[in-house]
């Protein structure tokens, strides 16, 4: 037999995936390849709590089959918390999947036929091109930065390009952090809408917003000050009314966006519970090709969510979790400005990391070994852009390191940009 290949082409080398795991198996690298939340933010145990009151009161049902729609406290608990965001949904219209990831992947199978022209932002989060890679789309390309989207490339991409679906992640953009603002928003639903074209709101990271811009004071913090000023808890920050809504709060359009929602950023990636809201037809057919994938989403881990949430309010929680990665935003950023003054980066508006174009087109994946000797690690952003040709860009990722590791990192990969440059 010829050897089976996927047709999976956006990801890093086999070589880079490897020392990206090493990173974060040894203990003296400070790793900021991984856009993961924090680890001391998870509420574990309150989870093991909601866990053990599952089994003690629906133990049986825990570990039965479910229905591949999802289970019904769960999407009731979905429903309001989108309604929190100004998107109205009824819980029927709601379908739990394996992440948010696994809602990627039915979306393109649904929505985009082999081979069709699909609009992607470029940068992008490279596993939502690797589940559309099996599609083997014809990619149209529109520029994302932190200062918004290329509306003028999004136009042509629908017209000239003939895209009839935009992926696009509005808020917390991985990898750059930018935020569409609420005018950028009604745009893109107007160009889908004059085309007749679906949009994806993949909104994974969308309570991750940071309300104010970063605060330059930062770097006057001394570094046990830093690390004190991280602890958790405390007052809860005021709510933050500045975060634009997403796109399927706005009425007019809702029979042709499909919102994307995870718990992963805000709660824990380890459940693996996101969801697709939308259409009632949409929801119909996605669901028939999730029973078809794996009949339905692990009915322990959906119940475990659904008691814990019975039990707390998430936006308390978030509310906390977006103090801490504010705090942690401000301090790369902060650190980046005073390292690499000449490179090109924008301070991120929400999301988990930063887009730094390492300076003098130094190649990222070449520097990456050195720069683990030298004790941290770096995401090469390269696989972010959907046709490749940026060895330079690397993503920082702030969400799951402390302030006193996030300065110690900059200043260490500073170091090694500094001497390859001499050298
Ligand atoms: C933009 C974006 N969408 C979706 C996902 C997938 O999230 P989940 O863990 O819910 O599958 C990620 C994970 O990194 C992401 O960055």
């Amino acid at each position: 037999v010829k050897n089976p290949r996927a047709d999976v082409w956006h990801r890093q080398p086999a070589e880079v995936e490897r020392q990206l795991k090493a990173a974060v198996s040894t203990g003296n690298v400070i790793t900021l390849a991984g856009g993961v939340p924090a680890d001391d933010l998870f509420p574990s145990a309150e989870m093991d709590e909601a866990m053990a009151s599952v089994m003690r009161d629906d133990g049986a049902a825990a570990l039965q089959y479910g229905w591949p729609e999802g289970h019904d406290r769960l999407r009731e608990h979905i429903a309001a918390w989108l309604a929190t965001e100004g998107v109205v949904v009824a819980p029927e219209h709601i379908l739990v999947t394996s992440g948010a990831q696994q809602g990627l992947d039915l979306l393109g199978r649904l929505l985009v036929p082999e081979g069709a022209p699909l609009a992607v932002e470029t940068p992008t989060y490279t596993s939502a091109l690797q589940a559309f890679d099996l599609r083997k789309p014809a990619w149209r390309v529109v520029p994302r930065t932190v200062r918004g989207l290329d509306l003028e490339a999004l136009a042509d991409a629908f017209g000239r390009g003939g895209a009839r679906v935009l992926y696009l992640v509005s808020t917390g953009h991985n990898p750059t952090g930018g935020v569409l603002s609420e005018a950028e928003r009604l745009e893109v639903l107007r160009l889908a809408e004059a085309h007749d074209a679906w949009v994806i709101d993949d909104d994974a990271y969308g309570s991750i917003h940071f309300a104010s811009g970063p605060d330059t004071s930062a770097g006057d913090t001394s570094d046990s000050d830093t690390s004190a000023s991280d602890t958790l808890g405390g007052d809860t920050p005021a709510r933050d009314t500045s975060r634009p809504s997403p796109l399927r709060a706005f009425g007019r359009h809702l029979d042709r966006v499909a919102h994307l929602g995870s718990f992963s950023k805000v709660l824990a990636p380890g459940l693996r519970i996101g969801f697709v809201a939308g259409p009632p037809a949409l929801i119909r057919e996605l669901t028939r090709l999730k029973q078809a994938q794996d009949l339905e989403t692990a009915t322990l881990t959906q119940r475990v969510l659904a008691r814990w949430l019975d039990q707390h309010p998430l936006e308390r929680h978030i509310e906390r979790c977006i103090s801490v990665y504010q705090r942690r935003r401000d301090v790369l950023v902060d650190a980046v400005h005073a390292a690499f003054p000449r490179a090109r980066w924008e301070a991120p508006a929400g999301g988990f990391s930063l887009l730094l174009h390492l300076p003098d087109q130094l190649d990222a994946r070449a520097l990456l070994p050195d720069v683990m000797r030298a004790g941290m690690a770096y995401e090469p952003a390269d696989p972010y852009f959907v046709h490749g040709g940026e060895p330079s860009a690397v993503r920082l990722s702030f969400s799951n390191v402390d302030e006193y590791g996030l300065r110690a990192a900059v200043h260490r990969l500073a170091g090694v940009v500094a001497a390859t440059r001499l050298g």
